[in-house]
């Protein structure tokens, strides 16, 4: 357990799919190897697993479908409203698979964090895991971010590297990434709730020194 006199990091956690991600961070805090509590998961999805996952643990589960929304601006002002009434410490995208608008990332800014499938700014969108096997990448692997305006381009704050093997495609990849994944984002979380993580300007500063950013070596 970890000894804290500080009350727990309130969590709100976004998703869209299966959960693995929250159900890490779940776990995370339910053993107290970080010093948080998911309060609430909101989902775009009604029948994302992870809120199964969510129910099963006894936390709060939301469903806002965005499809319902006349535009993404109606649609997140929705999202912000619900995750507003937990007044989360730190917003948590977890596999949530919107592009989010402006306003509500800078409503949010320095106090959410995403976790996408690459080693950024390398392989920003989607089917990252194809995209680095046809680029014939060396490496692969996953970041933690603060979330800024540009999608997948805020400043990263944790990352894995994995060495892709010969024969690798992309569902053996996305399962080595995934365990990465599933320990670095507590990592990460545990480390902003400990107070050692924050955006400062634009840069992710952990423990006081500025996380160092990679260049850009694929197009
Ligand atoms: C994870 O691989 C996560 O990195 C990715 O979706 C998956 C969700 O899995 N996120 C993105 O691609 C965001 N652009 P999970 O629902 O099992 O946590």
């Amino acid at each position: 357990m970890t000894q804290s006199s500080q009350a727990p990091l309130p969590l709100v956690v976004l998703i869209s799919g299966s959960g693995s991600n929250l159900q890490a961070i779940m776990d995370a805090c339910a053993d107290g190897r970080i010093n948080a509590a998911v309060k609430a998961v909101i989902s775009n999805r009604a029948g994302a697993f992870g809120l199964q996952r969510a129910e099963q643990a006894g936390i709060p589960t939301h469903v806002v479908e965005h499809n319902r929304f006349a535009d993404r601006q109606a649609f997140d002002q929705a999202l912000a409203e619900r995750i507003d009434r937990y007044r989360p410490g730190l917003v948590v995208l977890a596999g949530f698979m919107r592009i989010l608008t402006a306003a509500f990332v800078n409503h949010y800014r320095g106090r959410m964090l995403n976790i996408h499938p690459s080693l950024l700014p390398n392989f920003q969108g989607l089917n990252t895991h194809q995209r680095a096997l046809q680029a014939g990448a060396k490496q692969h692997g996953v970041s933690v971010h603060f979330v800024t305006p540009e999608l997948d381009g805020g400043p990263v704050a944790n990352r894995a590297t994995v060495d892709i093997q010969p024969g690798d495609d992309a569902k053996t990849l996305a399962r080595r990434i995934l365990e990465q994944e599933h320990r670095i984002y507590p990592e990460t979380i545990g480390w902003f709730a400990a107070g050692r993580l924050k955006l400062v300007d634009d840069q992710a500063i952990l423990d006081g020194k500025p996380v160092a950013q990679l260049d850009k070596t694929y197009p």
